[in-house]
């Protein structure tokens, strides 16, 4: 058994130096089979990430700063899932302060399939380049503007025999898309290399169950890899083709009832995968051998003593601790300060972070090493994301205590399941019971993915409908209702919903008044129903600081004040009094939202017009949510 001892940053300082490849060169690139794949050029994610804003600023799009992993405003989801999720309000209509043409790169979190992490594609956190129009131009210039990109020798300079694309093939409810076929077309692209294929395919959106949504052209790139058959085609999974790029065509907006509703402003979210492009355009078939991720790699290799590429058992925990150490540090190092815990998002980066130490411990690590691999993670993305260096040391320190509490947890659990094991094997459907999976869970906290990797592990299936009623039936928070939250859809943008955000403007007015300035939003969770709010402050409120916040609020919604929004630079915003929230990224130009003369705040919409006819504010419940954070619960009652 080994101890984590490296010291691996040291190690990725050099590893950069040395395997400092000319990053403007043309390269032709070897495969392992020392057939040559085509002629393009070699970047690291820095290089893709700036030439990409550059190429779009040249366009006259305005850089906007990437988001929060914790969406704002948004009940049904856990995380940012792409880089249009923080725009979706300007999607649906609402002015944006830096115009109608931006571009960003955005961290984003998919936990959905995190059990397929382990294979050489699959990572629950990428990076997302973005370039959008809001009713400014549409299909020309968005696939001018890609097919530019892609082939230009001032960007990536692919070529354009390697390119294939897919168009919308229509359907009842919306037309083939020639119009995009013929674009591509006229750029050089042979028809027989213009793909169209249906919605499952060429649709995209909305991130959940509601909001923008539309056709859409993707763009692929043959990897000279042979045909898996005749019928292989770009979408097809085999490898050949590999998506880097995807131009949504942003007309409809689907509503709850799955009807899909014309948005009157015809926009374009487009989205590139930062590490698959780098993978592809230094010819690497898995992302892992990238220099995004060989860095991580080599930590892990030198903590273990395993090396990668020996064994494909070894390969698969070494990609997981790696995929998980790196969403981990990218959510404990976000802005809105995640910690692990039982629900929500917390609960997704406990799994990650429990889910690492596991299989660190298959390659035979005995102590604590998490936070090695982190350091060389914040090394690499602290200059495109300066909160991972600020937060540094947090993350280190929740990583190490996350890490030790799991340790004891997993030697009680592990000893408990090897015992259990020999008659679970003697059951001839080799089924093991929700009940004892939940047993496992409830007295030694051992959750219930890895019981089911275990028993995956010894050949036996997880009774899981039947823990899940157990575990319903014991717990109050109920993980079921977690886990829908991150398969869920976006917000609505109903009356409700955004009447439901006019109150959190009021609430965090309220609790100033009452409770002193110190108070700060942490964040919040709307839906239809409800809100929730976290704001810092030491101690539970009392009853009469409740009952005077809840009657402020109601003031204000019986003085039906109007919501005014006015655009002013960040500073001036700032200065003017308006409230900001601490930590979170600004464009330099903000929406700033007034309610009557008692509240202003920047905020990106919606909100009533008026605070009339809101309903009467009630606190529901108010309860420590983390240290040195309340959260109240609180509902809108119609009368
Ligand atoms: N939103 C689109 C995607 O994530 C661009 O692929």
């Amino acid at each position: 058994m080994r101890k984590a001892d490296a010291k691996c940053v040291g190690l990725f300082f050099a590893l950069s130096r040395y395997r400092g490849i000319p990053s403007r060169s043309h390269r032709f690139n070897v495969d392992k089979f020392g057939s040559i794949i085509y002629y393009r050029k070699t970047m690291t994610a820095n290089e893709l990430r700036s030439k990409y804003i550059e190429f779009f600023k040249s366009k006259g799009h305005a850089e906007i700063s990437g988001k929060s992993l914790i969406p704002e405003n948004d009940p049904t989801v856990l995380f940012t899932t792409a880089g249009m999720h923080p725009l979706v309000p300007y999607l649906m209509g609402e002015p944006h302060p830096a115009g109608t043409r931006l571009t960003d790169y955005q961290k984003c979190v998919r936990t959905g399939d995190i059990d397929e992490v382990g294979d050489p594609s699959h990572l629950t956190c990428f990076e997302m380049l973005g370039n959008w129009s809001l009713g400014d131009y549409f299909k020309k210039e968005a696939i001018n503007y890609s097919f530019e990109f892609l082939t230009s020798p001032d960007y990536l300079g692919l070529p354009v025999d390697k390119l294939s694309v897919t168009v919308f093939a229509g359907d009842a409810e919306v037309p083939r898309d020639d119009e995009s076929a013929d674009i591509w077309a006229g750029l050089g692209i042979p028809r027989q290399r213009i793909h169209f294929l249906p919605r499952s395919d060429n649709w995209w959106g909305p991130a959940g169950e509601t909001g923008p949504c539309g056709p859409d052209t993707e763009m692929f790139i043959d990897t000279g890899k042979a045909s898996c058959g005749e019928d292989c085609r770009p979408g097809c999974h085999c490898g050949k083709y590999i998506e880097i790029w995807n131009d949504v065509f942003m007309q409809y907006s689907k509503q709850k009832d799955g009807s899909y509703l014309k948005l009157d402003r015809k926009c374009v979210d487009t989205g590139m995968g930062v590490e698959r492009t780098v993978a592809m355009l230094s010819g690497k078939k898995s992302v892992y051998e990238t220099e995004i991720f060989r860095p991580i790699i080599e930590c892990v290799e030198s903590i273990t003593g395993k090396k990668y590429g020996v064994s494909e058992a070894d390969d698969v925990s070494i990609r997981i601790i790696c995929d998980h150490v790196r969403s981990s540090t990218f959510i404990l190092g976000d802005q809105k300060g995640v910690t692990p815990s039982n629900v929500g998002a917390g609960y997704v980066l406990r799994r990650l972070i429990r889910r690492a130490v596991r299989h660190g411990r298959k390659l035979g690590v005995d102590g604590i090493f998490l936070a090695e691999p982190a350091k060389v993670v914040i090394e690499q993305l602290k200059g495109a994301y300066p909160e991972l260096g600020e937060r540094r040391e947090f993350v280190l320190a929740e990583l190490h205590a996350e890490e030790q509490k799991f340790l004891e947890t997993l030697k009680k659990g592990e000893a408990e399941f090897e015992k259990m094991l020999p008659n679970l094997l003697k059951n001839p459907q080799r089924i093991m019971s929700g009940r004892l999976a939940f047993k496992l869970y409830d007295t030694y906290g051992f959750p219930i993915e890895l019981t089911e990797e275990l028993a995956r592990e010894g050949g036996l299936t997880v009774n899981r409908e039947e823990f899940d009623e157990a575990f319903k039936k014991h717990q109050e928070l109920s993980r079921a209702g977690s886990e829908q939250a991150f398969k869920g859809g976006l917000a609505d943008h109903s009356e409700a919903t955004t009447a439901y955000h006019t109150a959190t403007h009021l609430l965090q007015k309220a609790l100033r008044m009452v409770l002193g300035d110190h108070v700060a939003q942490k964040g919040s969770n709307i839906t239809a129903e409800r809100m929730r709010f976290d704001f810092t402050h030491p101690q539970p409120m009392t009853k009469e600081e409740i009952a005077r916040v809840e009657d402020i609020v109601n003031e204000q919604i019986a003085a039906d004040l109007p919501v005014k929004m006015e655009m002013m630079p960040l500073e001036e915003a700032k200065a003017s009094g308006a409230m900001a929230l601490f930590g979170e990224k600004y464009e330099n130009v903000v929406k700033v939202y007034s309610i009557g003369a008692f509240s202003k705040e920047v905020c990106g919409g919606p909100h009533v017009e008026r605070t009339g006819g809101m309903g009467t504010f009630r606190i529901q419940k108010e309860q420590s949510s983390s240290a040195g954070v309340r959260r109240i619960r609180a509902v809108l009652e119609k009368s």
